[in-house]
């Protein structure tokens, strides 16, 4: 998946905005060490940093690391995949904010962020949940069968595990998971009618590929006409997301 980093900063900066209360779960302390995953173009590392910790940003995506680093020249930030890196037993904490929905190896995510940790150290994270925007993949898979795309409608292009599940498989890793909420968070659209369109074309392109552009274009007019009647409110739209937080702590 190719990020668009400028794009992402100008209308999609809810992504990290609403991420900032998951920092006071976080609750860093001067002086820690801590790993940004999925740290996108920055900003929460940066505010990790301003609270005093010794930080440093990885993303997958060479692009939001370049922007990252134009962003906030003073800030430490290294592309890596976050499914399997080696940082071996440095970190007083392990922080992400809706990224983890990306990774496609969790397993390995879970052991390497676990053997990056200190003894003691916390992996606190915030990503989608259980059904997170299914209202919008419901009415992508049911434009796509419309119009005869049954293949592209298998594509699983993040993963959203509830509670239970990621829990026990962070337990499974090893960790001992000492906080964990899965809830709503009705997430305002930026652009009103055209919103919709925008946020697919950012996010979930990979449903739409290989599909000739102005057929496209009419399948997000049509997405966007199912989603109408739970999504506009007054004009203002909102996506159903649903958020996974949790605090697992390697003991
Ligand atoms: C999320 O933060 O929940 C999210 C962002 C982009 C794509 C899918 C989910």
């Amino acid at each position: 998946m190719k990020w668009n980093a400028e794009l992402y900063d100008q209308k999609h900066a809810f992504v990290y905005q609403f991420g900032e209360n998951v920092l006071e779960v976080l609750d860093v302390k001067a002086g820690e060490h801590v790993l940004d995953i999925g740290c996108g173009t920055g900003y929460l590392t940066q505010q990790i940093q301003n609270a005093g910790a010794i930080v440093k940003g990885t993303d997958y995506s060479p692009d939001m690391i370049a922007q990252a680093k134009e962003n906030y020249p003073a800030v430490e930030f290294a592309v890596a995949d976050a499914g399997n890196f080696d940082e071996a037993g440095q970190y007083d904490a392990v922080f992400s904010n809706a990224a983890l929905h990306w990774v496609k190896n969790q397993d390995g995510m879970m052991d390497s962020v676990y053997k990056s940790l200190k003894p003691g150290g916390r992996f606190v994270a915030e990503m989608g949940g259980k059904d997170n925007v299914g209202k919008l993949i419901a009415a992508t898979k049911q434009v796509l069968t419309q119009h005869g795309y049954l293949e592209q409608t298998k594509i699983q292009v993040w993963y959203f595990p509830s509670l239970g599940e990621y829990t026990s498989r962070l337990e499974a890793h090893g960790f001992r998971v000492t906080f964990a909420i899965h809830f709503d968070r009705k997430t305002p659209l930026q652009d009103g009618d055209q919103g919709v369109t925008k946020w697919i074309k950012m996010f979930g392109s990979q449903f739409f590929e290989g599909i000739p552009q102005p057929e496209v274009e009419q399948m997000l007019t049509e997405i966007t006409a199912l989603l109408e009647p739970h999504y506009n409110e007054d004009g203002q739209w909102y996506a159903d997301y649903k958020r996974l937080r949790f605090i697992a702590v390697k003991e």
